[in-house]
């Protein structure tokens, strides 16, 4: 094959003919295409979009590019949740027990940081010890046994995606509805799932940021779902602020633990119990929305939930003492306030900048091979539609050194926009099946 033909082929805005994007994915994954190359089509890509066909044809040659989770003989459920990403999204960590502990089993395979966003992996890796590289046998005996397991892709599942997920994150071509849902769903289709759901983000800090391409991007991956046997639901719910308060990945994992005892911050809880109901209604666990969030609740007040964490961390090497005490964590060596500069509303906090912050504190990634500080990042108990006065903290930085707590600064006078009238949008927006577009589920309990 000539890839600078298929990259000016697909530059020109033509559809790639059958059987090329089967190729390119084996050749790419073999390793004899070069980065390059790749990145250039997937910028023409990012340009000029898919035809359904090249779609179809890219997302199974990804999935075919590996193997994949095998439950033949499982009797229980199987059910996942995948964000197209956010920032202080750390439901996964959540759910996955909260669900499992409901009785049905969550194989949740997660993604690191991609651009601006954080990715669950590297959450998790902040608890010492953890491994996130578990081996599909491992996978299928942990879910046996405790019906959770928390992994990365591993090198079998959709290796074509691993190394386009993070070429996207370094060359600007994360921003794109038919890579987007050919990433996501490759991995999630070759998991063996009874149902997936979905948590399509919008606002300022969605890849998509408008909700009109965001509904697309759901209607498109439920659409790949549902033809290869996997019903999909997706909600849209909002990313033009941060998901709760903790932005970082050890701050993260520490309010996921709050979450889990019964005491994180509300918006963070919503999201969770919402895309939680759909998990259980997926797989017919329970009667209705209220049963199903009720069950969830119960998997929070019972304590379960909190329980089914610590089996999973200790399972998968970590050290279950953060669950008691999370200054196991690790710790930022400076931690500041940060205070608003003036009077007024809280317009905006906007969770792009936040993210970027995030990165150029050290707790993200600017190129494939840099390694994370777990340690740094924000609190921001500041949302849209606060009255404050000068002087109020807004947000706490956790940084590595002085530099850190003032390039965190400079982020926060950026992200959190003070004016005279400001208002915190809905949180959940849309609930996207095969059948349609619905208002979502009502908030009960
Ligand atoms: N999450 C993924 O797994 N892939 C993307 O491309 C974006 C978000």
């Amino acid at each position: 094959m000539v890839i600078p033909s298929l990259i000016q082929h697909k530059r020109d805005g033509h559809a790639l003919p059958p059987g090329q994007w089967r190729e390119l994915i084996r050749e790419y994954t073999a390793g004899r295409v070069p980065d390059y190359q790749m990145s250039a089509l997937l910028m023409a890509v990012v340009w000029r979009g898919m035809e359904p066909e090249e779609l179809a044809e890219l997302t199974d040659a990804m999935i075919d590019s590996g193997d994949r989770l095998r439950f033949d003989g499982f009797a229980q459920s199987r059910v996942d949740k995948h964000s197209t990403g956010g920032v202080g999204d750390k439901v996964s960590l959540l759910l996955a027990p909260m669900v499992a502990s409901c009785g049905v089993a969550v194989p949740m395979m997660s993604g690191r940081g991609l651009g601006h966003t954080g990715g669950t992996l590297d959450k998790l890796e902040s608890i010492a010890g953890f491994r996130t590289a578990l081996s599909l046998d491992e996978t299928r005996g942990q879910i046996e046994r405790l019906g959770c397991a928390m992994l990365g892709q591993t090198p079998e599942i959709a290796p074509a995606d691993k190394r386009l997920y993070a070429l996207r994150d370094v060359t600007g071509t994360v921003e794109s509805i038919p890579l987007i849902a050919a990433s996501i769903m490759s991995k999630k289709l070759a998991e063996d799932l009874n149902g997936l759901v979905l948590d399509v983000k919008t606002g300022s800090g969605a890849f998509l940021p408008e909700s009109d391409r965001a509904l697309e991007l759901a209607q498109t991956m439920i659409g790949l779902g549902l033809v290869r046997g996997c019903p999909t639901v997706a909600l849209l719910t909002a990313m033009d602020r941060p998901l709760g308060r903790a932005c970082g990945n050890a701050l993260e994992v520490e309010e996921a633990i709050e979450g889990l005892r019964g005491e994180g911050p509300e918006d963070l809880m919503e999201v969770t119990y919402a895309l939680g109901v759909e998990m259980l209604l997926l797989v017919k666990a329970a009667r209705d929305a209220p049963d199903a969030r009720a069950r969830l609740q119960r998997s929070i007040s019972s304590g379960d939930a909190l329980q089914k964490f610590a089996a999973v961390i200790e399972a998968q090497g970590g050290n279950p003492a953060v669950l008691e005490d999370p200054s196991v964590l690790p710790q930022a060596a400076e931690v500041e306030v940060y205070r608003a500069p003036r009077d007024g509303v809280i317009v905006q906090v906007e969770p792009r900048r936040i993210g970027r912050a995030i990165i150029e504190l050290g707790g993200g990634r600017r190129t494939i091979e840099d390694e994370i500080d777990p340690s740094v990042g924000f609190v921001i108990p500041a949302q849209p539609g606060e009255t404050v006065r000068t002087g109020e903290p807004l947000a706490s930085i956790f940084a590595r050194d002085q530099t850190g707590i003032e390039a965190g600064i400079a982020a926060l006078r950026e992200a959190i926009v003070i004016g005279e009238e400001g208002r915190l949008t809905p949180l959940i927006t849309h609930r996207v099946t095969a059948d349609g577009v619905t208002a979502p589920n009502p908030r009960v309990g």
